[in-house]
């Protein structure tokens, strides 16, 4: 079943170019991206006022990167949440609100309950879902599926990868509806979308490089993530996954949040991780690699092949391809992914199967 390889998880990360073009292409048609069955109109858009994406774990991740896009394209505000919070905190929701559910499995039991909360208050619910038929996928007004195939390991991997292409289709889609993207744009990214699975087989040759760095670096006791804008929520992942299967504690913080307290954790030796994939941001994340250095931190960069700055700046770089700075994201995670691999390998933890967890959350 595991086809070869040792576990299921690193598997399932090198099916990601595969399940990656499976989610995205079946939804371009003629050079124009269509929801399956989804009918939102551009009349419709026009009266949601807000949208609101809630997901627990990893999906939650996927959303906080998912609001960044959905802002930034369609220009429509998006409201991210935990959805054990959403659920009691008696969310403001109406029918001018469309919420966005994001689950692997379709049964997470807190994230079924916001669901119902929010349909009960009126609003329209479109799930991006991966199990075919599953509770949410029933429940929910629209479902866009994402089409990873079965995850086993209990570390999702290759669903967050489709999760965000979901995200990207439906970002891409609004936009475009509410006309806040001209055509040339619409198609350049498309493009950029298409040539994801590329990218990402040529991180996977290149594997060697993240599973020496964690031969070297395993018995870190604690470990910080820091990036910005798309890079803050890839920390957020990058951090959650080297926790749940190595037992490494782990930090993820917003580039810019780091001197307003976490910088005291930072001494001589503290391994810091710094996914850098966005041009508009580099000078200031490269000032925070400067300010962990300056404490003694070792600094490994996530960057893109062509940025110099990150080679001068950081200790280790481990370079993805030239992608667009805004599809960057689904490229950049599978290192991350890699390296809590590889991490919990070398530690001889059981990678498929971590300590007090269970693949699919049913209870509250
Ligand atoms: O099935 P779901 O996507 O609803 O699951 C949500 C989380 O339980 C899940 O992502 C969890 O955080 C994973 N173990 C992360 O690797």
């Amino acid at each position: 079943e595991k086809a070869g390889y040792e576990h299921f998880m690193i598997k399932e990360i090198f099916e990601e170019p595969k399940v990656i073009k499976d989610t995205i292409n079946p939804r371009i048609k003629d050079g124009k991206i269509s929801l399956d069955s989804i009918n939102l109109t551009s009349e419709d858009l026009e009266k949601i006022e807000k949208i609101y994406i809630v997901a627990c774990g990893t999906a939650y991740h996927a959303g906080v990167a998912g609001k960044y896009l959905i802002e930034k394209l369609a220009r429509i505000p998006v409201e991210v949440d935990v959805a054990s919070e959403f659920r009691y905190r008696d969310p403001i929701i109406s029918d001018k609100n469309l919420v966005i559910i994001i689950s692997q499995s379709g049964e997470t039991l807190d994230t079924l309950f916001a669901l119902r909360e929010a349909k009960k208050k009126g609003a329209r619910v479109l799930s991006i879902v991966n199990v075919v038929g599953s509770s949410i996928a029933r429940e929910s007004n629209d479902v866009l599926y994402t089409w990873a195939g079965p995850e086993i390991a209990v570390a999702s991997t290759k669903a967050y990868n489709t999760q965000l292409s979901a995200l990207y289709l439906i970002a891409l889609d609004f936009a475009m509806k509410k006309g806040r993207i001209d055509e040339e744009f619409y198609k350049r990214i498309i493009e950029e979308l298409r040539n994801i699975p590329k990218a990402i087989e040529s991180i996977l040759e290149n594997k060697e490089i993240i599973q020496k760095f964690a031969s070297e670096h395993y018995n870190a006791k604690s470990i910080f993530f820091i990036g910005r804008g798309f890079d803050y929520a890839l920390s957020m992942e990058g951090s959650l996954k080297l926790k749940e299967i190595s037992y490494i504690h782990s930090e993820a913080y917003a580039g810019g949040e780091l001197k307003h307290g976490t910088i005291a954790l930072i001494e001589e030796g503290t391994l810091v991780i710094c996914p850098m994939t966005q041009d508009d941001l580099m000078e200031k994340m490269i000032s925070n690699i400067r300010e962990v250095k300056a404490r003694g931190a070792t600094v490994l960069a996530i960057a893109k092949e062509s940025n110099k700055q990150a080679e001068k700046a950081a200790d280790v770089v481990f370079t993805i391809p030239d992608v667009d700075s805004l599809v960057a994201p689904i490229v950049a995670v599978t290192p991350l992914q890699l390296f809590a691999y590889y991490m919990a390998v070398q530690k001889g933890c059981d990678v498929d199967k971590p300590r007090n967890l269970a693949k699919s959350v049913t209870v509250e």
